[in-house]
């Protein structure tokens, strides 16, 4: 399918639209093929574009038509004010980091690599695999597939030094993706109302998560090297919280990764407060420059929660995730996935596994590491070039993402909206900052679509930055 002509299409046909009255039929899509010499498939997409947008509607067996515009009286939700009252917290919104835009914007907002960077062979091959075998008619069980769950444990467990004991297959929890791990964690292991430690910056969908909850997020400074430990026992104390939320490699936003010895040093003072560290390890399959060593595999006591994703490297549309605990720890985080959504997928399941189990696998992985060396390159020299006020603190070692700091007074929301009119989209820090943000900041993510068009994507950004100074 090709995505330019589609656009151009629904281009046309809005315009075509603008003239019509409402209720107006469309021409069939067989003329429609034969005007615009596009395949069916292409019309339809630009179809399904025109009607999710509203314009046209399509009745089964009679046609597609231009919407009637409604004059209807807008709905009163207003008794809903009385029955809720106000939430618990201030819920944050979605970040810009969802959004979609369209494809000819050069965006640096998005948190999903670009179809590239997917193993796309292994994922359809799998698919297909997975479709044919019996779990796509079968329940696996809660806590997960258990070849899956011994894949995850095997995963940590190879780099457990010796005298410390590897999980084991029974300690991981299956789950559809992280984000919803983060949320049972927090609601199983701290509750509502509880505290919450957590570094700042750190991951907006964590801060929605910790929101939801209930908790009471308490922050933590954070800097290129890890959290200062002092800072940390001291936060516990203040606080009495027991769960510390932290991203010891490649965090997201910074792109940080922890000092060596640092994750010794914090999982000691998460001992000496009889606490919980809940490392996300979401950016696993994302090194560059170095290798991801979890602070989970020195941790046998129970103390670490492990949370390792395959949704962004394997694909999106197979999001399976997996946490690993111990104790009754794993028993209360299993006990809120059974009320949350009872088990996962086994189709789902089938697929990860077998696409991380393909020899293609870890060819994929060292091609990848190659390919977000040069995007992360590319795009710091083009901001180091074309956008020098934007201030990168640190190149990340690995990760997706670069996170700039702009000069002190700069109106994040009209940057924001000057690069977007300029064709670029960039996500302001605003949203990584569980309480006041520290500066101003912008993440730009360098596994987008185009990295041909970096250049051009900074420095259009150093210009909004002057303009913006002005
Ligand atoms: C730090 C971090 N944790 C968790 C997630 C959520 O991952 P998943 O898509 O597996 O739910 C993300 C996604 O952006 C992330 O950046």
């Amino acid at each position: 399918m090709n995505n330019d002509s589609s656009s151009r299409i629904a281009t046309r046909l809005r315009e075509w639209i603008a003239n019509a009255a409402p209720g107006s039929k469309l021409p069939s899509t067989r003329s429609l093929v034969a005007e615009f010499q596009a395949s069916p498939v292409t019309v339809q997409k630009a179809l399904q574009t025109l009607t999710a947008r509203g314009l046209i509607e399509s009745r089964p067996g009679v046609g597609t038509f231009v919407r009637a515009v409604r004059s209807a009286r807008p709905s009163d939700y207003g008794w809903q004010t009385a029955a809720l009252r106000s939430p618990l917290a201030a819920l944050p919104t979605a970040s810009t980091a969802m959004r979609d835009v369209a494809n000819d914007a050069i965006s640096f907002h998005s948190g999903y690599p670009d179809r590239e960077l997917l193993p796309e062979r292994l994922v359809r091959a799998a698919l297909t695999r997975a479709a044919r075998g019996d779990a796509a008619l079968s329940r696996p069980p809660a806590a997960g597939m258990p070849e899956l769950q011994s894949w995850f444990a095997h995963e940590l467990g190879a780099s457990t030094p010796a005298g410390t004991t590897p999980p084991n297959p029974s300690d991981v929890v299956v789950l559809p993706g992280s984000q919803s791990g983060l949320s049972s964690i927090f609601s199983a292991l701290a509750g509502r109302g509880q505290p919450l430690l957590m570094e700042s910056p750190t991951y907006w969908g964590a801060i929605l998560a910790a929101a939801q909850a209930g908790v009471r997020v308490v922050p933590v400074p954070s800097g290129p090297d890890g959290p200062d430990p002092a800072e940390l026992a001291r936060a516990f104390d203040e606080t009495g919280a027991r769960l510390f939320y932290a991203q010891p490699n490649y965090a997201n936003p910074t792109g940080a990764q922890w000092a060596a010895g640092r994750g010794d040093e914090v999982l000691e003072v998460v001992r000496a407060k009889g606490a919980f560290l809940v490392e996300d390890d979401w950016a696993h399959d994302f090194g560059i420059t170095t290798s991801p060593v979890p602070v989970a595999s020195r941790d046998d006591s129970g103390h670490v929660v492990y949370l390792r994703s395959l949704t962004k490297s394997v694909s999106p549309a197979i999001r399976i995730a997996a946490v690993i605990a111990r104790g009754p720890a794993r028993e209360r985080i299993l006990g809120d996935r059974a009320a949350e959504s009872m088990y996962v997928s086994g189709l789902l399941q089938a697929a990860a596994l077998d696409v991380v189990t393909q020899p293609g696998w870890q060819t994929h992985l060292r091609s990848l590491r190659h390919q977000l060396q040069s995007r992360r390159d590319l795009l710091v020299t083009s901001m180091r070039e074309h956008a020098p006020q934007a201030h990168i603190e640190h190149v990340p070692k690995g990760g997706l993402n670069l996170w700039a700091r702009l000069p002190d007074g700069t109106d994040l929301d009209r940057l924001a909206r000057d690069c977007e009119s300029d064709g670029v989209i960039i996500a302001a820090g605003r949203a990584w900052f569980p309480a006041e943000p520290a500066g101003a900041y912008i993440r730009l993510n360098y596994s987008g679509s185009n990295p041909g068009a970096f250049p051009e994507g900074a420095r259009i950004i150093g210009q909004a930055i002057d303009r913006n100074g002005t």
